[in-house]
């Protein structure tokens, strides 16, 4: 079945037509599911010694309300975002789902050790066993399945690599549902695979900015050769579900929401290492775009931390093309180009920060996960800046070693990781890395460094 361009009936302004007919995939299928795929989600808010400054409505400058988010997302995401409990059930149709690939290995990298010749005890936690190949899935679901249940047939997004508009584009195939994208120009044109990808699971993908939004159209008309980027395509998406009443707009990163899908990852690896015979994780790295995959990983951790004194490092690894952690500012700002989203506060370079077209696609965003920067404003989060050669090379280093390809998003966590077990740790420190996903279809990008 093909869905509906739904873009082009918004670029006139008209209601879309975003239904398809038949039953809808939303009752669990009653198959048994395994009890080492999580049952809650994890939300570090309920562990925070302060709590995450609330988002702002961008013009009152007033803390959100339900009302405020209703037209982009579902009631259940909506709270999601606010509530402060610390641990949210997960429905069992998504635990289904989830355990066509959960829990991901958490892997002794032993090879790798006798490569760095470190004496520290490296793992990876392997997010690439989804079937897009990242961490992307574990939201991606959760959210198509809670719009799911209110009866929205039709998801709008942004995507940078193209993972997580992949993921969204799968979610919206498994629950009955159509899913159209905005791909940033920068990585529509160099990773062609990822949007045959998500066509190939029924997904509509455009590059961005378009000539099918306001806010693309007036992007264009500034800088017709603009490289694009994430802000870009979310002010597209976000434009093109507003003016549909059947369609609400999926964020891949960035919200709390999405940093509570994500703890399926921290909470796996809290009960990997213990079955491993590690009392802790020491030091954990992990990549930051938006900060979905390293709050994934990291805040389950953290939150032991804070509750049962461990002593658990995390460290986040941003590129120094888009160094917003370690060069922005922290203060409020909008999450996209056009300022149609609320008002966040977050670690920025600025809304119109433009990134250099890295091969990191997923790493091109101007802002930070609100509770990433929070974390690291309490200090229970560090951060560096690896510059993209680093990362490449630590990406061949760690294939020629451990097999893998990592994503060229995860080598940036990898090249950290590395450089840290092989100068600095001490005999016996637990390192682990986040490898958010593997780069089978980034080879392109890898293969100027080879
Ligand atoms: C494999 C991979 N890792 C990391 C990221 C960065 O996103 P986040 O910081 O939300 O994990 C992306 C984004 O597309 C990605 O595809």
């Amino acid at each position: 079945m093909q869905p509906v361009a739904a873009a082009d009936i918004t670029a006139e302004g008209g209601a879309a037509p975003s239904t398809i007919p038949g039953p809808r995939p939303l009752e669990p299928l009653g198959v048994e599911v395994p009890s080492t795929v999580p049952t809650h989600w994890y939300n570090l808010a309920a562990d925070l010694p302060v709590p995450v400054p609330p988002h702002l409505h961008p013009g009152t400058h007033e803390p959100l309300g339900p009302e405020d988010l209703a037209p982009l997302f579902p009631m259940a995401l909506i709270q999601q975002e606010v509530t402060t409990e610390r641990y949210v059930e997960i429905p069992q149709t998504v635990r289904e789902i989830y355990a066509m690939w959960r829990p991901s290995p958490l892997v002794r990298a032993h090879r790798l050790e006798r490569a760095l010749g470190t004496r520290a005890r490296v793992y990876y936690k392997y997010e690439g066993v989804s079937p897009v190949g990242s961490h992307k899935p574990n939201t991606a679901v959760a959210q198509a399945y809670y719009n799911a249940v209110e009866g929205v047939m039709r998801l709008t997004t942004e995507t940078g690599a193209g993972q997580w508009g992949a993921s969204l584009s799968m979610a919206c195939a498994l629950l009955g549902m159509t899913c159209e994208v905005w791909q940033v120009r920068a990585s529509y044109d160099s990773k062609p695979y990822r949007r045959m990808q998500m066509e190939t699971y029924g997904g509509i993908c455009h590059p961005s900015p378009s000539d099918l939004t306001e806010a693309g159209r007036a992007m264009l008309a500034k800088d017709p050769d603009t490289t694009g980027s994430l802000g870009m395509a979310i002010s597209e998406a976000v434009e093109a579900a507003v003016k549909d009443p059947g369609a609400h707009y999926s964020l891949g990163s960035v919200l709390n929401h999405v940093m509570l899908h994500q703890s399926v990852i921290g909470q796996e690896v809290l009960v990997q290492l213990a079955e491993a015979g590690e009392r802790q994780a020491d030091v954990v790295f992990g990549c930051a775009g938006g900060g979905s995959n390293l709050g994934g990983l990291t805040f389950p951790l953290i939150g032991q931390n804070l509750r049962e004194g461990t002593t658990t490092r995390a460290v986040a690894c941003e590129p120094a093309a888009c160094p917003s952690l370690t060069q922005g500012e922290y203060r409020y700002d909008h999450g996209d180009v056009a300022g149609l989203t609320p008002l966040l506060k977050m670690h920025t370079l600025g809304n119109d920060f433009v990134p250099p077209a890295i091969h990191a696609g997923g790493l091109r965003y101007h802002g930070m996960s609100p509770m990433v920067s929070h974390a690291v404003e309490l200090g229970l989060m560090e951060a560096v800046a690896v510059e993209q050669d680093d990362a490449f090379a630590a990406g061949i280093e760690f294939a020629r070693a451990e097999g893998l390809i990592p994503a060229p998003e995860s080598t940036h966590a990898v090249a950290a990781a590395m450089a840290y077990a092989r100068t600095s740790a001490s005999d016996g420190e637990v390192v682990v890395i986040g490898l958010s996903g593997n780069g089978v279809l980034d080879l392109a990008a890898y293969s100027a460094y080879v």
